[in-house]
């Protein structure tokens, strides 16, 4: 899907991914030192809004502009210190710029691209996170298409947990805590996520 095809499906609907955060991030972050994150791909925003509450400063990206738009009028109606840590920017991940060794935490949550872009979005999130901090992606996983519910059904945009640990073990100063296929249960039925936790290093 292009950013025009993300813009008129966020214009048919308010929250498409709901008002909370996604579970794994949620589980996966709560226990880090709050810091600075960017939130590759943001959508709405239900992550970076929910990461500013508990104190990150938080810039969400994202090419919908409509989706940055709902992003911007939801943190209008935060509290003044929340919204004050949030940062909203349209553009697109394959192509911005990200300062090496910027922020404690890069997400990236259910962004689904093609194998290169994909691959370079991964160092380029990596190369961004300075020592000590982490790298969250979570995305449909490959075994989705067969043994799962809903998201993409091309093959080539979805992720396999093996892909991405060996792709992250091959970044300098990078350490992968955590790579794998972990369950997700919907109205639908049981969904089945990739779940990446990377470490950078001194
Ligand atoms: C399934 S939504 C997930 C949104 C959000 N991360 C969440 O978990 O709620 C995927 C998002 O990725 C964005 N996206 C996809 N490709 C992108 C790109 N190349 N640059 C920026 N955003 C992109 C879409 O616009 C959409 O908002």
């Amino acid at each position: 899907m292009d950013s025009d095809a993300w813009d008129a499906r966020y214009g048919d609907a308010d929250l498409v991914w709901g008002s909370e955060p996604n579970q794994f991030v949620r589980e996966q972050c709560q226990s880090i030192p709050v810091g600075v994150a960017v939130d590759l791909g943001c959508g709405e925003g239900r992550n970076a809004l929910w990461l500013a509450r508990l104190g990150w400063k938080v810039t969400g990206i994202d090419y919908s502009n409509v989706a940055i738009e709902r992003a911007r009028a939801l943190t209008e109606r935060e509290r003044p210190g929340v919204a004050l840590r949030l940062s909203w920017r349209t553009a697109d991940v394959t192509a911005v710029q990200l300062r090496a060794e910027s922020v404690d935490l890069a997400l990236v949550s259910y962004v689904h691209l093609p194998p290169e872009q994909r691959a370079s979005l991964m160092l380029r999130a990596a190369l961004a996170v300075r020592a000590l901090g982490h790298v969250i992606v979570v995305g449909h996983d490959r075994r989705n298409l067969r043994e799962g519910v809903g998201g993409p059904q091309d093959e080539r945009l979805l992720y396999d947990p093996a892909e991405l640990r060996a792709l992250f073990a091959g970044i300098p100063r990078s350490r992968v805590d955590l790579a794998e296929t972990v369950q997700r249960h919907t109205a639908e039925g049981v969904a089945l996520d990739t779940l990446i936790r990377v470490r950078r290093l001194v």
